[in-house]
């Protein structure tokens, strides 16, 4: 195949008579941090849905990590190590409490209990949010759940990150936060954000979705 991490080959899709991609190409190499922008329902959710086969393309090829996936079965192989930030945070955290939403990931792909303790306090202070723990996730703010919604997809440690707008409703400390962890990691990332200045920073490489279609922007 190739050496993308993520490609999408001529990919199209609809929503009904609503065309969203229209041959769409997308190439993230090993190491790249590809920003992406574009207008508001110009496509970039569904893009990252079709990324972990949420959705499935009308046409065109998607691969993810050395294979083309095309069936739930493809899908299922790539769903721990493709860590995918949900835009609505409500759709990442369903744990009673803060510490057990950060948990669960680590404890589903196996980790003994202490290991999966030992990840939940470092990425809860990595984020400066260890008091966070034993919060009840339903009750916490919009910008408290997109910092505990960050946490549960880094505990799981990841190859490739998919990141719909993470710092959205993130004031400037934890957008800083958020900004410096992003530029520590080594893996392969995709970032959706309207932020030009948090893209300026962190992304190697920046495109955007217009009219179906990827455009570099320079
Ligand atoms: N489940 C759905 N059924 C029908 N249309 C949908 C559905 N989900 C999204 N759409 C439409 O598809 C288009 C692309 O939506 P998408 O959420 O991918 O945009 P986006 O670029 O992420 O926007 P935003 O910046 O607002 O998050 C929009 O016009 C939206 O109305
Ligand atoms: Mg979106």
């Amino acid at each position: 195949m190739n050496d993308a991490i993520v490609r999408l080959e001529k990919v199209t899709f609809r929503y009904g008579e609503r065309t969203v991609l229209d041959a769409c190409d997308l190439d993230l190499c090993a190491g790249e941090r590809l920003g992406l922008s574009g207008a508001n329902g110009s496509g970039k959710t569904t893009l990252l849905t079709l990324i972990v086969g949420l959705q499935r393309p009308g046409q065109g090829r998607v691969f993810v990590l050395g294979k083309q996936r095309r069936e739930e079965a493809d899908f299922r192989e790539i769903r721990g190590p493709v860590g995918m930030l949900f835009q609505d945070s409500d759709d990442q955290l369903f744990s009673p409490t803060v510490a057990e939403d950060v948990a669960f990931g680590p404890f589903n792909l196996g980790k003994p209990r202490a290991e999966v303790e030992t990840v939940v306090a470092r990425t809860l202070s990595q984020l400066g949010i260890e008091d966070y723990a034993d919060r009840v996730t339903y009750k916490l703010s919009g910008g408290e759940k997109r910092l505990v919604a960050i946490a549960t997809v880094l505990a799981m440690e990841p190859e490739v990150l998919l990141l719909d707008e993470p710092t959205a409703g993130l004031d400037e400390a934890a957008t800083d936060r958020v900004a410096e962890i992003l530029l520590g990691l080594p893996q392969a990332m995709l970032l959706v954000s309207h932020d030009r200045e948090l893209l300026s920073r962190i992304a190697t490489r920046t495109a955007r979705l217009e009219k179906g279609r990827l455009v570099p922007m320079v």
